[in-house]
């Protein structure tokens, strides 16, 4: 090979490389020109496991906004979307809301919302959407519009859930759209304390936000976080408005054969096989449980409304994936029967209100049978039965109730008369009817009927 040919070859490279560099460039710009760069409507959601402060997440934030605000029915919803905008899910959004990422302010839905007349969007009487609420979707689609979410790794903390500082900021991300003035859904205003409280004395905000049958599954149109369900349902268990039942007081309603309730069913449970002396009462609370009263039961057995096997009560009584010496209660006590499990199943699903039922207790038909021992059942045998039967006393059977009926320490323990010790212990005092209804029976001559 000569020289003339090598500086032939040197120049064919670099003008054949040249023109490759113009053509590219040529292809970006008329590419660049034409289209918008495209965002694939059906892109799944991509999650990632740690919520990043300065990104706007589609499903945490935007979409939450914009379902609560504009699709509702007669706007955005599948049904009106009027112009053609349908604003229930990602791939509506970007097919029908003129998301433009090159220009993300000229955008369409963001253009709505800054409109000043009858224009604007959600239009008069609706509320605009605030300042902040304009930022997110706007950073949002400067973001690149993504299908993202987010999920806090973090444990959701509800040990000091209060209403501003914890409940407020649900409500304003998943509800007020809908549910305050001027026209709010359903004639409930969230913002309105007579109308709150009534959703929360008649088990409607926990059983619509916990999907139970029976009520509205809210929000209407996507989920929220398991955390931010739990915190909701947590405060308004917890919550007693004046002149309601919500917390378990006052005069409950008739029993319903399909509710599990707390006061009556699932705490004598626990008090009796688990909150003794040694183990998750008061003083013990071993591993840090107490399963004496409420609160302390949601909090420190990790109980997680409406998914029980996600919570640590439940868990524990088949020993979790662990040794079988750690099912409690552990031995030498029995285990939990399949329907004693099923209690604590049925009550968390139900969302782990702190309900109660009036037992319809009734002085004028007292029997061993339908009265008395039911009542040991619940309150006393746990406690009672086995080879650590607390004081050595055993409740297991009706010979058992006679020999303390007829010893005086039956009438004595459960009155609180002086010189006994009180029962059921680490429970409340029965109510003055069912002590009544001992009474008679033994005034009947502890029948076995
Ligand atoms: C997109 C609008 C929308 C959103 C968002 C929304 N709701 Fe509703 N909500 C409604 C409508 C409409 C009703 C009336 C019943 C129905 O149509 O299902 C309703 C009914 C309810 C009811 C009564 C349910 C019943 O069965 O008695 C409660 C309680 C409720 N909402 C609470 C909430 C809470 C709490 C949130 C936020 C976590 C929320 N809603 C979010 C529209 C909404
Ligand atoms: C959480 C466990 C627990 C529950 C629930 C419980 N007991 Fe007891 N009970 C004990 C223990 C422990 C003792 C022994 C005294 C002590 O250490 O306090 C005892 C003692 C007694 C005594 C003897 C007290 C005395 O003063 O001589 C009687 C009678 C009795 N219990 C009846 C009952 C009845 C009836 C119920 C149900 C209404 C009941 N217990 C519920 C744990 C319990």
């Amino acid at each position: 090979m000569n020289n003339k040919n090598l500086q032939f070859n040197k120049q064919n490279a670099i003008l054949l490389g040249l023109a490759a560099i113009f053509f590219a460039l040529f292809l970006t710009t008329v590419s660049g020109c034409k289209h918008d760069p495209y965002i694939n409507p059906d892109t799944p959601p991509s999650i990632s496991n740690n919520c990043d402060a300065d990104t706007v997440y589609f499903q945490n934030v935007i979409l939450p906004l914009l379902v609560t605000n504009c699709a509702t029915s007669g706007c955005h919803d599948k049904n009106t979307h009027k112009e053609g905008v349908i604003l229930t899910d990602y791939s509506s959004i970007i097919n029908t809301g003129g998301i433009n990422i090159t220009n993300p302010s000229d955008s369409k839905i963001y253009r709505q919302l800054n409109k000043t007349d009858d224009d604007r969007m959600p239009p008069p009487p609706a509320n605009a959407f605030t300042e902040s609420q304009k930022n997110s979707l706007l950073t949002w689609i400067e973001q690149g519009a993504k299908n993202n979410e987010c999920v806090e790794n973090t444990e959701c903390d509800t040990s000091n859930v209060t209403f501003n500082g914890s409940v407020v900021p649900i409500f304003e991300n998943n509800c007020y759209g809908c549910h305050s003035q001027p026209t709010p859904a359903g004639n409930i205003d969230l913002k309105n304390t007579d109308d709150l409280a009534r959703i929360v004395n008649n088990g409607a905000l926990a059983g619509s936000v916990l999907h139970q049958a029976g009520y509205s599954p809210m929000p209407k149109g996507y989920n929220m976080t398991q955390c931010e369900v739990r915190t909701i349902v947590i405060w308004a268990n917890d919550t007693v408005f004046p002149g309601g039942g919500g917390g378990g007081g006052g005069n409950p309603d008739p029993c319903d054969p399909d509710t599990t309730y707390f006061q009556n069913t699932v705490l004598p449970l626990l008090v009796s096989n688990c909150a003794t002396s040694g183990c998750h009462n008061q003083q013990s609370h071993e591993h840090g449980v107490i399963l004496t009263d409420y609160a302390s039961i949601i909090q420190t057995a990790e109980v997680k409304p409406g998914d029980p096997s996600g919570s640590k009560l439940y868990k524990v009584l088949f020993g979790g994936d662990k040794r079988d010496d750690d099912i409690m209660p552990p031995p030498p006590a029995s285990p939990f029967s399949a329907e004693q499990k099923q209690i604590i199943y049925d009550w968390i699903s139900q969302g782990a209100l702190n309900n109660s039922c009036n037992s319809g207790c009734d002085t004028s038909t007292v029997t061993f049978s339908g009265t008395i021992w039911p009542l040991m059942q619940t309150w006393c045998t746990g406690c009672h039965s086995g080879s650590n039967a607390g004081g050595n006393i055993h409740i297991e059977n009706y010979n058992d109730v006679v020999a303390i009926a007829n010893n005086g320490k039956l009438m004595g323990t459960v009155s609180h008369a002086p010189g006994y010790v009180p029962m059921p212990k680490n429970g409340d005092k029965f109510s003055d009817c069912q002590i009544a209804e001992i009474r008679i029976w033994i005034e009947n001559g502890t029948p076995n009927n």
